[in-house]
């Protein structure tokens, strides 16, 4: 294992000691909480945790059906007590750049429905200003170069269909992604989902304002929790 995948692996362990026994989990999506899915179903079967979960992927629902954790529909149940996810980009002020994966409309629709999130993530993740890593945005197949063409001028910077192999990306709902090139210089990450989520054929944006509550951090030095001041944990 690379520094970088064991630094992934500390994080996505870590987060585990949020989850107690009677917990609704919600169940991110990406290769660091990937670690944390393994860890809590190895607790399931050896330590006596006894919890349900909610997965945000196809992905990760085969992991934790394999890993042994109970999966339950988001709306069968009043909520979620917490939700562990990965992150691209986090900020000073826990705002979240996601969706590396494809994932975030179902990340973020379980996001919502739970009482805490706390994100995983290696020191590459922390900025000063979000941005860099791009903005992922789920918009509809239909005229979807118009959609693009729209949220190129809205945020004046280019915009790519997310492609691999020269197949467009599709997400777990059958739609595409794009990728807003718009650098470190998102100011204003609440003004900017708004306007994004304004333009007729976006879905859904990767912006994740004001719902960050803790993020477990690995670096060279170890691992630690920055608790956001501002949130509900
Ligand atoms: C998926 C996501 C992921 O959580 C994000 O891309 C981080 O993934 P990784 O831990 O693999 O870097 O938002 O849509």
């Amino acid at each position: 294992m690379n520094d970088a995948e064991a630094l992934k692996k500390i994080a996505g362990e870590a987060a585990c000691e949020f989850v107690k026994t009677g917990m609704r989990v919600g169940l991110g999506t990406g290769s660091t909480v990937r670690y944390t899915v393994l860890e809590l179903g190895r607790r399931m079967a050896e330590e006596g945790l006894d919890i349900v979960g909610v997965p945000t992927s196809i992905a990760t629902q085969e992991l934790a059906t394999q890993v042994g954790i109970p999966l339950v529909e988001l709306g069968s149940l009043d909520g979620l007590d917490i939700v562990i996810d990965g992150t691209d980009e986090f900020d000073p002020q826990f705002q979240l750049i996601k969706g590396g994966g494809a994932a975030l409309l179902r990340e973020k629709i379980v996001a919502q429905q739970s009482k805490a999130m706390v994100v995983v993530a290696d020191d590459r993740k922390q900025v000063d200003c979000l941005g860099a890593f791009g903005i992922p945005i789920e918009i509809t197949p239909f005229a979807c170069d118009v959609t693009i063409s729209v949220l190129s001028s809205l945020l004046n910077c280019d915009v790519e269909l997310r492609t691999i192999e020269g197949k467009h990306v599709l997400t777990d709902n059958g739609n595409c992604i794009a990728d807003a090139r718009i650098g470190p210089s998102i100011d204003d990450p609440v003004a900017t989902e708004a306007h994004i989520l304004n333009v007729a054929g976006v879905v859904q944006v990767g912006l994740f304002n004001n719902m960050c509550d803790a993020v477990v951090l690995a670096s060279g030095e170890g691992v630690s929790t920055l608790m956001n001041p501002n949130g509900r944990l």
